[in-house]
C-alpha cells in the first residue's frame, strides 16, 4: 500500500550486515518514511529482494516481510535513488587497508570515497549525508570537502550516525538501543539535519536515549566502544591464561569482579579469542590515528588489545597440539562451530579461521560443523580445499575424531548427547571447550579429557 504524502525520501548505499537490518527497522518503524536501500552487488540486492535473505538475524525477515514493498526497497538502481532522496545514509564497508601507507591498520576509505563522488555527480538538490559506517575521526572533514566541492550550488550537510549493532541481536538493538548518537556541526544547517536524523529514530525510540554532539565526538565514540568492548575480552583472556596456571576458575573470578557495579558482568566471557568484522579493524584504525597524531604510548596501549587476542588464539592451539601427545597430523578434529559468534552465519575474523589452518599446517583432519556458518567456512578455508570435511551435523563431525573444539558457542552443542558421541570417537579423546559452554563435569566423568578456557582441566591421565 503506497501512501501519496510519504514526505520523507530515505536512501541507504550498502546493503550489509548493518545497512539491511537498519534500515529495515526504520521503514517498519516509520511507515511515513520511504526508504531506499542501494547495493552494488547484485546477487546481494537479489537475495534481499527474496525469500532468502543475505544475511541470517533472528527476526530480520520478519522485519523486512513487514516493509519490503511497501515503504521498503532494495535496489542495484543508485543515480535517480540519490537524485530523489532526502537524506542518505553510508553504510559501505570501511575494511582495514591491505595496501600502502597504513596497510594492516589504517581503513581502506576507497568505498567510503567513491560513495561520496557519486552523491555529487547524481545530485541536483540539498542533502544530508549520514556516516553510518565506522569512520576515522575526522573522516566528515574530508566527506565534506569532495561534496562541497561541487559546481552545482548543492549544499551537502554531514552528520555522524554510529551503529552499535552486535551481530546475531541486531534486530532487537535496533529496536531497543542503549543509544543513539547523532553528531553535527553547531551550525543552522547542522543543528536542522542532526534534528532531521533524530525525528526518524524518535518514531520508536525514547528522547532521553537519542544523544547528540559534535560530528567528531560521534566518530571517536564509535571506535572507543568497539576499543572498551574488545579491551574487557582480552582483559578476562589474559586472566584465563593465569588460571589456568593457578587451578583459579575464569567463570567464578569474572562473576565475583562483575557483581561491583563499577566493573559490571558484561563482555567478561573468556574465550577462544574475539573475533568479527569490527572489533580488530576499529582497534587498528585507532592505533593508526593515535600514531599519526604522535601518541605513540596509546597506540601501544590499544595495540595490546589485539595482541591479547592473537596470544589466546595461539594459546588455543598450542594447548591442542601439546595434550595430543604433541601431533595432531592424521587425526581427525572436530570443530564446532565456525561463525565468530552464535546466531550468525559470519565468520569474519572468526577464530575458527586461525585455530583451522593451524591445524591444517600440522597436517590434522579437519571437520567443520556449524548450524548456520558452513557456506563461508567453505570460503575461508577454500586454500585448503580437499584437505576439510564440512558437516552439518555435529554428531557426524565427531564420529572417529581424537577431539572436539568448540569455537562457537551455540547453544545446541551443549545439549548433544555427548555419551553416544564418545562412543564413536577414537579414545583417549579430548574436548576443547572455547566458549566454556559444556558441562565439563559430566564430560570428564563419560570419558572425556576436558580442557576449558581459564579453568582447570579435567585429565585421565
Ligand atoms: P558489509 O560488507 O556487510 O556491507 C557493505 C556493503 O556496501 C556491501 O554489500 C558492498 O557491496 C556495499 N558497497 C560497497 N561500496 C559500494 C558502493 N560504492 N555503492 C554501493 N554499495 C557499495 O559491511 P557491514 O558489516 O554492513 O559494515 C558496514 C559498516 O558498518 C562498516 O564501516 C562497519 O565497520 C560498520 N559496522 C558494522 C557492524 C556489524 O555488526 N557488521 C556494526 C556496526 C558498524
Ligand atoms: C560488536 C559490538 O558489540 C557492537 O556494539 C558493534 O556495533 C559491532 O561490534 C561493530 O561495530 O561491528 P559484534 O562484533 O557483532 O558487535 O559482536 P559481539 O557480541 O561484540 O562479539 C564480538 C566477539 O567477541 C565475538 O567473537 C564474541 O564471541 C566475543 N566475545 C564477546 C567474547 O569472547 N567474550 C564476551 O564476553 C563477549
Amino acid at each position: 500500500m503506497s501512501s501519496p504524502n510519504r514526505q520523507k525520501k530515505i536512501m541507504c548505499i550498502g546493503a550489509g550486515y548493518v545497512g539491511g537490518p537498519t534500515m529495515a527497522v526504520i521503514a517498519a518503524q516509520c511507515p511515513d518514511y520511504r526508504v531506499t536501500v542501494v547495493d552494488i552487488n547484485e546477487s546481494r540486492v537479489r537475495a534481499w529482494n527474496s525469500e532468502s535473505l543475505p544475511i541470517y538475524e533472528p527476526g530480520l525477515h520478519e522485519t523486512v516481510k513487514k516493509a519490503r514493498g511497501r515503504n521498503l526497497f532494495f535496489t542495484t538502481e543508485l543515480d535517480s535513488n540519490i537524485r530523489d532522496a532526502d537524506i542518505i545514509f553510508v553504510s559501505v564497508n570501511t575494511p582495514t587497508k591491505t595496501f600502502g601507507e597504513g596497510a594492516g591498520k589504517a581503513a581502506d576509505l576507497q568505498y567510503w570515497e567513491q560513495t561520496a563522488r557519486k552523491i555529487v555527480e547524481a545530485s541536483e538538490s540539498d542533502k544530508i549525508v549520514v556516516e553510518k559506517s565506522t569512520l576515522p575521526v575526522r573522516t566528515a572533514r574530508a566527506m565534506e570537502r569532495i561534496l562541497n566541492a561541487n559546481e552545482k550550488g548543492i549544499h551537502f550537510e554531514v552528520v555522524s550516525n554510529p551503529e552499535f549493532l552486535a551481530e546475531g541481536t541486531a534486530i532487537a538493538d535496533l529496536l531497543n538501543p542503549d543509544r543513539v548518537l547523532i553528531g553535527s556541526h553547531d551550525t543552522d544547517s547542522g543543528r536542522r539535519a542532526c534534528g532531521e536524523i533524530v525525528d526518524i529514530f524518535a518514531h520508536w525510540v525514547s528522547e532521553e536515549k537519542i544523544i547528540t554532539s559534535n560530528i567528531w565526538s560521534a566518530e571517536l565514540s564509535k571506535l572507543t566502544a568497539n576499543a572498551f568492548l574488545a579491551q574487557r575480552i582480552s582483559s578476562i583472556n589474559s586472566i584465563s591464561a593465569l588460571c589456568e596456571k593457578t587451578e583459579a576458575d575464569i567463570s567464578q573470578v569474572a562473576c565475583a569482579m562483575g557483581m561491583d557495579k563499577r566493573i559490571g558482568n558484561k563482555f567478561l566471557k573468556a574465550s577462544v579469542g574475539f573475533g568479527g568484522s569490527c572489533f580488530k579493524k576499529d582497534i587498528l584504525n585507532l592505533v593508526y590515528i593515535c600514531e599519526h597524531y604522535g601518541l605513540v604510548e596509546v597506540a601501544r596501549y590499544w595495540r595490546s588489545v589485539v595482541d591479547i587476542n592473537e596470544y589466546q588464539e595461539h594459546r588455543f592451539f598450542q594447548t591442542m597440539v601439546r595434550v595430543m601427545f604433541n601431533t595432531v597430523a592424521g587425526k581427525r578434529i572436530a570443530l564446532f562451530g565456525f561463525a565468530f559468534k552464535a546466531d550468525t552465519g559470519d565468520t569474519r575474523e572468526s577464530p575458527a579461521i586461525y585455530i583451522a589452518r593451524r591445524l591444517l599446517e600440522e597436517n590434522a583432519v579437519v571437520v567443520v560443523t556449524d548450524p548456520r556458518a558452513l557456506d563461508n567456512a567453505r570460503k575461508d578455508l577454500a586454500p585448503y580445499n580437499g584437505a576439510v570435511e564440512y558437516v552439518s551435523d555435529p554428531c557426524t563431525a565427531a564420529k572417529g575424531a581424537h577431539a572436539i573444539a568448540v569455537l562457537t558457542e551455540w547453544e545446541e552443542y551443549a545439549r548433544l548427547d555427548y555419551a553416544k558421541i564418545y562412543q564413536t570417537m577414537v579414545h583417549p579423546s579430548f574436548i576443547f571447550d572455547g566458549r566454556n559452554i559444556l558441562d565439563h563435569r559430566r564430560l570428564h566423568a563419560l570419558g572425556f579429557n576436558v580442557f576449558p578456557t581459564g579453568k582447570p582441566s579435567l585429565k585421565h591421565f
